[in-house]
């Protein structure tokens, strides 16, 4: 059969090819040409009719497809109206009003669960702002980042800084230059100074996702985190104001209180949205990003209930509905119907727990295998269970105390449960038990070859 898997060269013709092998056997099982023919004549089949590139491709050309314009689906889209958050983009705008009056606006922090519109409002309004303000005479600069997408302050701060136009490669000024990695926090903060001072720049920081930062600074980003947020007392010329957004309310409780204080100058709480809400934001963008009539009613409500539940979240109700339509085209449905919208929100379940677990350290993934092989496990038979799979595995293993430490943050991540049983005289135990399906572990890890002897 090793002919089967042979590949066929696109300009080679059946009957060049019957022309190189002409040779006959008797026994068609036993001849290798033959097939080899009828695996090409398979093959020559599925290009044409089952090929499911071709078919979604076909689909496309043949205006089947039922997403017109996938950008309007994307999570930085900026929508034309922003709706029910007149009052957020009213108070964010008096926040700022200072900015457009050329003078320092006041720190502000913006607070509220993910999909809440956070970062949509603060980017409309610093951008109306800095396009009324006439550039010539005075100089705003909003520089805007993603603490989630770095990996410690030291990058935050450069990806801010060199918005600010320092550089990556040495300068004439040395103090204009901002190399990747050697400084020390504080010098990159005086770059940014000098940079602001020399230029004369209004600027507005923007750190996104601020809570991730909480778990990058040790305590000289403490210091500089807190220089930040009174860097007014020492620039002459120009101003620095920051504007942070967090998706976790609690993130006050995680930074120093000093920082707390001042970086809090103003605070908005953006609420989550009603079910009501978010059908409306979605009928404003069924029209752009749908052919007409592919999304029935039944779905939009389906969709809109469904992300109110999780904390009416309207990034969420966008999503459902972006792979709803992905659902409804691969099985070349006409519409996108309520049984789509709950593909979707499983599919979408299944990534986040997958994705989860496979940001989980190696030590963390063994405890919940260790989990899904013995449900309802106690955490001391955890802990020898888990050893043994260290063995199998040829890795060395952690102490118990930080597997019982660890058991519980993978608990807090939701994976797993623990539930304490009380055994009378014989003390308390936590038995734990997995919370997602032993499916979902085995197809997240099975290609990680590390794994493959023990799911
Ligand atoms: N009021 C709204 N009107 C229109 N679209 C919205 C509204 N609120 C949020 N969205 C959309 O929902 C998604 C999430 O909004 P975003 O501002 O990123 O939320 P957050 O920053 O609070 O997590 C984005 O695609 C955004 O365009
Ligand atoms: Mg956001």
């Amino acid at each position: 059969m090793m002919v089967c898997v042979s590949p066929i060269r696109p300009d080679q013709s059946r009957s060049e090819y019957v022309n190189q092998n002409d040779q006959c056997c008797k026994n068609p099982l036993l001849d290798p040409f033959k097939c080899k023919i009828t695996i090409r004549n398979d093959l020559k089949m599925s290009t044409t009719t089952l090929d499911p590139v071709e078919r979604l491709l076909d689909n496309v050309e043949q205006g089947n497809s039922i997403i017109k314009n996938p950008n309007v689906l994307r999570h930085d889209y900026i929508p034309e109206r922003i709706l029910h958050r007149d009052k957020q983009q009213e108070l964010v705008t008096q926040s700022l009003i200072p900015l457009y009056k050329k003078s320092i606006p006041p720190n502000l922090l913006v607070y509220g669960k993910p999909g809440t519109g956070k970062t949509l409002v603060v980017r409309k309004v610093l951008n109306q702002i800095q396009n009324r303000v006439d550039k010539n005479s005075y100089q705003i600069k909003i520089a805007t980042t993603n603490a989630k997408d770095q990996s410690n302050l030291y990058n935050v701060l450069v990806d801010l800084g060199r918005q600010l136009g320092l550089k990556s490669k040495k300068t004439p000024d040395d103090k204009l230059w901002l190399p990747s990695t050697g400084l020390s926090i504080s010098e990159v903060f005086n770059r940014i100074l000098y940079v602001i001072e020399k230029n004369k720049l209004n600027t507005v920081f923007v750190i996104d996702e601020i809570d991730h930062l909480a778990k990058l600074v040790d305590k000289t980003g403490k210091d500089v985190l807190y220089s930040i947020t009174r860097a007014n007392l020492k620039l002459k010329n120009g101003s620095l104001s920051l504007i942070g957004i967090s998706n976790d309310v609690r993130f006050k409780d995680k930074l120093d209180p000093r920082v707390i204080s001042t970086l809090s100058e103003e605070e908005l709480v953006f609420p989550g949205y009603e079910t009501n809400e978010i059908k409306e934001i979605l009928e404003d963008r069924v029209p752009l990003a749908f052919e007409e009539n592919s999304v029935s009613s039944g779905a939009l409500n389906l969709c809109a209930s469904m992300a109110c539940r999780e904390h009416g979240d309207a990034r969420r109700a966008i999503k459902l509905l972006d792979v709803a339509a992905k659902t409804a085209e691969l099985k070349q449905d006409s519409s996108i119907t309520d049984e789509h919208i709950r593909l979707a929100s499983q599919r979408i379940e299944v990534d986040k727990e997958s994705q989860q677990l496979n940001a989980f350290s190696l030590h963390e993934k063994l405890l919940v295998i260790t989990i899904m092989k013995s449900p309802n496990i106690s955490t001391g038979d955890v802990y020898a269970a888990y050893k043994s799979l260290c063995k199998v595995i040829q890795q060395n293993t952690l102490t118990q105390r930080r597997v019982t430490q660890m058991l519980n943050e993978i608990e807090l991540s939701g994976l797993i449960t623990g539930k304490m049983i009380h055994q009378g005289i014989h003390g308390n135990t936590k038995k734990f038990n997995l919370t997602v399906s032993p499916d979902l572990v085995k197809n997240t890890l099975k290609s990680n070859e590390i794994f493959v002897d023990i799911l």
